[in-house]
């Protein structure tokens, strides 16, 4: 009796608990890519600068190399009308936010907003605080498809409760919305929003230099590419498909040097992180151009396997990184980030390693002969000894990487 009684008061309050909204599922299967207006924009955006854009995309192939969120950012906003609906800027966006997301949908490309869980952005335009539900169904009306919401502005907030808020709003709101939370990883959204969003940011706003000492004259107030990846790197075990750590948007072609850029767009993708370009795609170099268009290595971002990379040791200043690939391959880094070329003379064997944290995955240097694939020149070089030795000697540029794919032999391995 007393059983029964216990049983019927839980299904009573299982009944009375509001039944929890799940996010919107298979939007980031892998890592987003797009482009913002923040990096080289920030303020200065309008509708005629992103249909420009859009039309760069388009045009110059990044759309069909996967790069399809055009993300407009911080300041696109409007006035509230008196029902508290938001409206976009009449003077920046005369024709509409629907408007800008159909003439996006039309070229196969699709539209992203932004907006803070409090109550202003850190720009200080009006916040989602309060008008969630409102918010999340004006950009479903729009035909917004991807929503990055910040943190600024939030005293006395409860991260989780508020992304939670905003998550469960968008899947009331009908369309499918992809969830990008922009919280800096001050509360460690990596141990809390996997169900919430599809990626979370893992540090502060990332600035166009390449080591802490270039980045000097932003007085701290942005990091650099180093910094960003030394962070991110702890937090490997948290990513995987649908949910991201977010080491923020790229600076590629944003003032670097190219070798920089290089390393850098490779380390992104080497940490499965979103490819969210951050440069002025209408007016770029043709060496920009070409790093990230590069397809191999965007297939090392994009990889279904899911797993962030690992910094697996550091030797005579040279970072040697490792990422587990569907079907038995992986992706071999050496990233320089020394101001002096190093000359490395590389033994197969010295990296034996199992991925214990993630993939469970070995590198077998000693049962698997891999095929060395050059993600940079595109060639083959070879195939991995099964033996002890120096194979190779390698001189890695200052602030640059060699990057290989590793093939594994058909039928080994794979899974
Ligand atoms: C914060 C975010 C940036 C950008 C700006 C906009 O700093 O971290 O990525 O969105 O706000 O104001």
């Amino acid at each position: 009796m007393k059983k029964l009684i216990l049983t019927l008061a839980t299904v009573a309050l299982t009944a009375l608990t509001p039944a929890r909204a799940q996010k919107w599922e298979h939007l980031a299967d892998t890592p987003q890519m797009g482009w913002s207006t923040w990096n080289k924009f920030a303020h200065h955006i309008d509708e005629q600068k992103i249909v420009g854009v859009i039309d760069a995309i388009v045009e110059s192939g990044l759309r069909d190399a996967g790069y399809i969120y055009v993300n407009i950012d911080d300041c696109w906003h409007g006035k509230r009308d008196a029902d508290g609906f938001i409206h976009e800027h009449p003077e920046k966006f005369p024709h509409g936010m629907k408007w800008l997301a159909d003439y996006a949908h039309s070229k196969g490309l699709k539209l992203g907003i932004y907006t803070d869980c409090g109550t202003q952005t850190c720009a200080g335009e009006p916040g989602s605080l309060g008008h969630e539900y409102q918010d999340a169904l004006t950009y479903a009306r729009w035909g917004i498809d991807y929503l990055k919401e910040d943190w600024c502005n939030t005293p006395n907030q409860n991260p989780i409760g508020a992304y939670q808020l905003m998550s469960d709003a968008l899947r009331a709101a009908g369309r499918p919305i992809l969830l990008s939370l922009c919280e800096w990883g001050t509360a460690k959204p990596w141990r809390w929003a996997r169900d919430i969003g599809h990626s979370w940011r893992t540090t502060g706003d990332i600035g166009p230099f390449f080591n802490k000492d270039q980045g000097k004259a932003d007085q701290g107030r942005r990091l650099s590419v180093l910094e960003i990846i030394q962070r991110n790197d702890t937090l490997r075990a948290y990513a995987g498909p649908g949910h991201w750590n977010d080491p923020d948007m790229l600076e590629v072609g944003n003032g670097l040097t190219e070798n920089e850029d290089r390393a850098h767009f490779t380390m992104w993708c080497m940490m499965a992180a979103p490819l969210i370009l951050g440069h002025d795609v209408r007016d770029m170099s043709e060496a920009t151009r070409r790093i990230i268009m590069n397809r191999d290595m965007i297939a090392i971002d994009q990889d279904s396997l899911g797993v962030q990379g690992l910094h697996y040791c550091t030797e005579q200043g040279l970072d040697f990184w490792f990422k587990p690939l569907k079907g038995g391959d992986w992706a071999f880094t050496i990233l320089n980030p020394t101001q002096e070329a190093v000359t490395y003379a590389l033994n197969w064997q010295d990296f034996n390693l199992t991925d214990e944290e993630v993939s469970g995955r070995s590198t077998d240097f000693n049962h698997t002969r891999y095929t060395v694939y050059n993600l940079w020149s595109h060639k083959r070089e070879g195939r991995t000894s099964l033996k002890a030795g120096i194979e190779r000697t390698l001189t890695v540029p200052s602030h640059d990487v060699v990057s290989y794919r590793l093939i594994a032999p058909a039928g080994k391995n794979k899974h």
